[in-house]
């Protein structure tokens, strides 16, 4: 296993684990548009040649970084490869002087809650009618 940053070959695996694990309609050119912005804060963990799980986040303000998208290959899950990924992101974010790291989860998505609750993040509101599809959001952060 091997996590490093993302490169641009990688887009077309990223872009399949985005579209099998996240209820959203993203264009692939996302990826390619805003990782230059911040290289630290697009991981991707790689076993065996083959892109398992990432994290992508951005820089919003000198002191937050905001995690636009993580997910890990469906029949993967539940191994510790998403602590693995958030550790990293982590750990960038630290070396940066980042204060507080936030997100948004489907407030359907529970295992997703749960999963930044065990990593120590707290709610911070409800924003609605947050996704295209009209569901809300619930905002989550850590504070470093
Ligand atoms: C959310 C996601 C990235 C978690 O990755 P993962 O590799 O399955 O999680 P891990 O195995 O690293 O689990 C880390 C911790 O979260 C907990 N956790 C993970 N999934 C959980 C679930 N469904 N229910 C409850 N707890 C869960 C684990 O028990 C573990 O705790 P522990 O280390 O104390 O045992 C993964 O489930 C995923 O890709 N989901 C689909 C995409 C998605 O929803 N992304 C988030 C959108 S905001």
């Amino acid at each position: 296993m091997q996590v490093r940053y993302f490169q641009g070959k990688d887009v077309t695996e990223v872009y399949d684990i985005a579209c099998t694990s996240l209820r959203e309609n993203y264009n692939p050119t996302i990826f390619l548009e805003l990782s230059p912005f911040w290289r630290e804060g697009f991981i991707v963990i790689e076993e065996m040649g083959q892109i398992v799980g990432f994290v992508f986040g951005i820089m919003v303000s000198r002191v937050e970084a905001r995690v636009l998208m993580l997910a890990v290959r469906n029949g993967l899950r539940g191994k510790g490869l998403g602590r693995f990924l958030m550790t990293q992101f982590v750990h960038e974010c630290t070396k940066k002087g980042v204060k507080v790291i936030s997100l948004e989860v489907r407030e359907s998505n529970l295992s997703a809650k749960r999963f930044y609750d065990k990593l120590g993040f707290s709610t911070a509101g409800k924003i609605e009618k947050y996704y295209s599809d009209g569901e809300n959001g619930i905002a989550m952060q850590l504070f470093l």
